[in-house]
């Protein structure tokens, strides 16, 4: 089977090799149902601006409803002698109906075509992924709720800074993916925009009437200019950005989860359906998950990289490089798709060691911080409090014991500002109660906050 759509030109057929090289068939025949919509709409138009009579209409519906039946139960076989999903499909249609399949790519080139599949194909990838992230969300504002007064270190340089709430560290990660469902959000609008009638490059001479389509296919804009229509794919690249951006948060907290599960943290527990043993060492419990999400955000940047790169310096108008964007993106999406889903099932497995996090906030004067503030309040400079402070520090430090531990006469050796009223903002769960504003990490902060959140989701 020569491909006829384009052959007549030409003296001899490609050879094998050069098929296999150009044809886009094996990946591009996932945009199947993306381009029988585009094409079923493009026929109605042409029907309605009086360039397709209503049988060749009525047929073509019927011979697509066919195909749809045939993708779906499994019977249609794609052919890599028909290059890619467009000509496939097409050819199907021309085999069932007759010259009016021929007729359908009146005034539409395969050009335009391409650019609108990928649009709605992945617009509607976009809305799937925007559950999926919402969805995460939602688990970790739970999570937040449930511990929101549950003291752990926080860490600066990934040494014990202060206390925070597990519940305001995980409403760090609820607001990080709040902007990139924004991003999502804002990236659709320019994925949204209708390449259709672009034709190949410079528009059609058949009076086509671009509203209708963009209407049928609920696109909220239409391209402007045939030229940039047909060739740019910014709107991929700018999915891709998002998508990083997106697979960077969660490889922060992939990170954080790995090194909290570690023995030597113990401040988490992941699900044993999460985890892996080793093959060699019976005690291991491995947190693949996080790891492999951790290891996937490369690959996603890497999908970004090439799809810059595949733009870079392309000539107006389509070039066949463009091809070359669909397997990054298709990727893209799967990884996304599928990390975000594993992701919400695995923090609402997550066993939350409170008692080991308050241990280790014990253990690194996270509290120093706030006995300076103590002494500020008092009257004492900063600088001079902060000195004061630290010559505590270095004597609990020498004794192995907290500030907290050591006797009223001790820390008033150090300060006679100091009273018997500093136990209270010298223990963990006094410095988290002191932190009450906007954005704080006072467990009543972390409640709104999560409320808030949990109300914003469920809208
Ligand atoms: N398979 C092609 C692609 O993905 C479709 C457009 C081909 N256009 C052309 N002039 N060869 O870009």
């Amino acid at each position: 089977m020569s491909n006829k759509t384009w052959s007549g030109r030409f003296d001899e057929p490609v050879s094998e090799l050069v098929k296999q090289y150009t044809g886009s068939i094996d990946f591009d025949k996932r945009l199947a149902q993306a381009d029988i919509q585009g094409s079923l709409a493009h026929a109605q138009m042409l029907h309605e601006a009086g360039i397709l009579s209503a049988q060749d209409l009525a047929d073509i519906r019927r011979g697509m409803a066919e195909i749809q039946d045939d993708i779906a139960s499994g019977s249609l076989q794609w052919s890599l002698d028909l290059e890619d999903v467009h000509m496939n499909i097409e050819r199907r249609l021309t085999d069932k109906i007759g010259d009016a399949g021929k007729r359908l790519h009146t005034g539409r080139s395969r050009n335009d075509q391409v650019a609108t599949d990928i649009r709605l194909w992945l617009r509607g990838e976009i809305d799937i992924i925007r559950n999926l992230i919402r969805d995460l969300q939602t688990a970790l504002a739970e999570l937040a709720q449930q511990h929101a007064d549950a003291v752990m270190p926080g860490f600066t340089h990934l040494q014990v800074a202060q206390p925070v709430s597990f519940g305001h560290h995980m409403l760090a990660y609820v607001e990080m993916l709040g902007r990139d469902d924004e991003r999502m959000a804002d990236c659709r609008k320019r994925v949204n925009r209708m390449p259709l009638g672009a034709a190949a490059l410079a528009g059609t001479t058949f009076p086509i009437q671009r509203e209708t389509t963009a209407k049928l296919l609920d696109f909220e804009q239409i391209c402007q200019n045939s030229l940039d229509a047909v060739s740019d794919r910014d709107f991929a690249i700018e999915f891709t950005a998002a998508a990083s951006l997106l697979m960077i948060h969660l490889s922060r907290l992939s990170e954080e989860l790995i090194v909290w599960m570690s023995p030597r943290f113990g401040f988490i527990d992941l699900a044993d359906r999460f985890c892996t043993g080793s093959s060699i060492m019976p005690q291991k419990k491995n947190p693949d998950v996080p790891e492999l999400v951790r290891g996937k955000s490369g690959r996603v940047i890497g999908h970004l990289t090439g799809l810059l790169v595949l733009m870079k310096s392309q000539p107006l108008a389509y070039n066949k490089d463009n091809q070359e964007d669909k397997e990054p993106l298709f990727d893209t999406v799967d990884t996304v798709r599928d990390t975000l889903r594993i992701y919400a099932d695995m923090m609402r497995g997550v066993t939350v060691k409170r008692e080991n996090m308050r241990a280790a906030v014990l253990q690194g004067f996270a509290t120093a911080t706030d006995l300076a503030d103590y002494l500020v309040k008092r009257g004492l400079p900063f600088r001079d409090s902060h000195e004061v402070v630290a010559r505590a520090v270095r004597h609990a430090e020498q004794q192995g014991c907290d500030l907290a531990d050591l006797a009223l006469a001790t820390l008033q050796s150090f300060s006679d500002l100091i009273a018997e009223d500093v136990f209270a903002v010298l223990t963990p769960e006094g410095s988290l109660n002191a932190r009450n504003h906007l954005g704080g990490t006072a467990p009543e902060q972390v409640r709104a906050q999560a409320a808030r959140w949990l109300a914003a989701l469920t809208e």
